[in-house]
């Protein structure tokens, strides 16, 4: 395992931008590394410690404090914790930066991606209906998302591949010394 200590990579943007399928392309490669990782994914908390919890600023709020909790606690036990919620607030964002830099390194990372090109994407089909007023509150149509305006990193996803975000965040990793650079094999 690694020396360097813990630190959690914050994936923060719009549902279908993209953040757990860059964090599942980062994930394995800081396995490779030498890394413990661990994945706090919103959808996947959702079905269990976040469990009755909905999407009011209030439930949203509960939620990412939860995850930013477990972030903070696996952050100071040494693991890289990839974190992929909306969290659409810059308030709760800052608190939960500031619950985890007790531990470690906060690295905030906006994929960015427009409603427009989430819509399209529209992976879970969830945009088409909201935009039929099916689902009322969805983040990016009728609930507000607060963009970071300084986060460490910013993925503009419309104009790259997930491998290509994911080999952007690995650099910013390394260059920031919190992950060794690949070995070539
Ligand atoms: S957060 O706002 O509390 O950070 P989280 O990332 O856990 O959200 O969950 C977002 C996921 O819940 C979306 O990717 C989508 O699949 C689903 N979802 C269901 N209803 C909504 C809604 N009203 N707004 C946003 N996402 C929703």
């Amino acid at each position: 395992m690694s020396d360097r200590g813990g630190f959690t990579l914050w994936f923060t943007g719009l549902s279908g931008a993209g953040k757990t399928t860059i964090s599942h392309i980062v994930g394995p490669e800081l396995e490779r590394r030498g890394l413990v990782v661990d994945y706090l994914d919103g959808d996947v908390v959702r079905t269990h410690l976040s469990k009755g919890l909905g999407f009011s600023k209030e439930d949203r709020d509960t939620n990412i404090e939860r995850i930013g909790w477990v972030a903070s606690r696996l952050t100071r036990a040494g693991a890289a914790v990839l974190v992929s919620a909306i969290s659409p607030y810059s308030e709760t964002r800052a608190h939960v930066r500031g619950m985890v830099e007790e531990h470690g390194a906060f690295v905030e990372t906006y994929v960015q991606a427009s409603v427009e090109e989430c819509a399209r994407r529209d992976v879970k089909g969830l945009y088409a209906k909201a935009f039929a007023g099916e689902i009322k509150g969805f983040t990016g149509v009728d609930d507000p998302y607060e963009a970071p305006e300084q986060a460490e990193v910013v993925l503009e996803t419309e104009g790259q591949t997930p491998e290509e975000s994911a080999a952007q965040v690995l650099a910013e990793l390394e260059a920031r010394g919190l992950v060794p650079a690949a070995v070539a094999s």
